[in-house]
């Protein structure tokens, strides 16, 4: 994996300069031109564990237009690394749409199952019985959560501070894998400001959940969470949704900045940052701006909105 192309670029907008907002993007979507961003970063750790262990392959899950899958299908691609994805839905198939098509393409070998199925996946007498179907292979949970996922992530916060002096870092959150890996190398009054991109998302409390998951002990947890601001209020209707508010947004960002951002992450993440820019919560700061990728999720939006960038 080479994250030497994740630069950290500062991006100027009228709002900002009037805000004295030193506004920099970190900029994760460039790392691999097929698939982009975090996705990387979660699985880094996985691919060294699945070499340690001598595995056969990978198998791991993720719905119809999962980013995740595909990214997997990706780097095990590059890796010659054969691997599986079982995909939430029996009715569908590998030409379904793009995300299945280009994954199957890659060389993944595609299992639908039934979303009741899907709900017990994490159980452990399914893996078993998957385990069973495919001896050897390493079991990658959904997006790549897990400890293993964090700890790539945290070496997005190493890598920005050797570029800028930050006081504030924004991210997309959808299973806080990632928010929870970066808030591991946040250090003294920096913050992290999290956008969950689903409705009603618990967030504290799953960050929390992750954290014990992966053995944090419960100081360690409370201490680290102060410095987390969560911004709930920019889902625009939960995962996958989005508005006209939302697309003029991106659409109006990519003209001021030449910075392309996706509907279900990156747009409403950034839209919560200049609404915080806005109100005056920034002022004077420098601010970073995870951009975790994801782009080639604008596609299936095109259709209904018209044209991003
Ligand atoms: C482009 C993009 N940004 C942000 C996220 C959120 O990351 P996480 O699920 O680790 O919270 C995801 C989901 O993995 C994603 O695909």
């Amino acid at each position: 994996m080479d994250t030497s192309k994740s630069i950290v670029q500062q991006v100027e907008t009228k709002l900002t300069q009037e805000h004295g907002v030193a506004l920099f993007v970190k900029r994760d979507d460039l790392i691999d031109e097929q698939v982009s961003g975090n996705k990387w970063r979660k699985l880094k750790y996985f691919v060294e564990l699945f070499r340690e262990r001598k595995n056969e392959g990978i198998l791991t899950f993720g719905g119809a237009y999962s980013n995740h899958l595909l990214a997997t299908a990706a780097y095990c691609a590059k890796e010659n690394i054969p691997c599986i994805g079982v995909v939430r839905g029996e009715e569908l198939n590998e030409s379904s749409n793009d995300t299945l098509r280009d994954c199957a393409e890659l060389g993944m070998q595609l299992k639908f199952i039934t979303r009741e199925e899907y709900l017990i996946k994490d159980d452990r007498s399914y893996k078993e019985y998957l385990l069973e179907e495919h001896p050897n292979y390493m079991i990658v949970p959904e997006g790549g959560a897990g400890y293993s996922g964090m700890l790539g992530c945290q070496e997005i916060v190493a890598e920005i501070r050797k570029e800028v002096a930050f006081d504030s870092l924004f991210v997309a959150q959808g299973t806080t894998t990632t928010s929870c890996g970066v808030l591991l190398g946040l250090r003294g009054n920096e913050k992290l400001h999290v956008v969950p991109v689903l409705k009603n998302f618990p967030s504290g409390t799953v960050m929390r959940e992750l954290f014990k998951y992966a053995a944090f002990d419960n100081e360690f947890v409370v201490d680290v969470m102060d410095s987390v601001s969560v911004h709930s209020d920019y889902h625009f209707g939960g995962y996958g949704k989005a508005d006209e508010e939302l697309m003029d947004f991106i659409r109006t960002f990519y003209r001021e900045t030449g910075l392309k951002l996706d509907p279900v992450y990156t747009g409403k993440a950034m839209y919560a940052l200049i609404e915080s820019v806005k109100r005056g919560e920034l002022d004077n700061q420098t601010v970073v701006f995870i951009h975790t990728g994801g782009i080639q999720g604008a596609r299936s939006f095109e259709e209904k909105y018209g044209k991003l960038y």
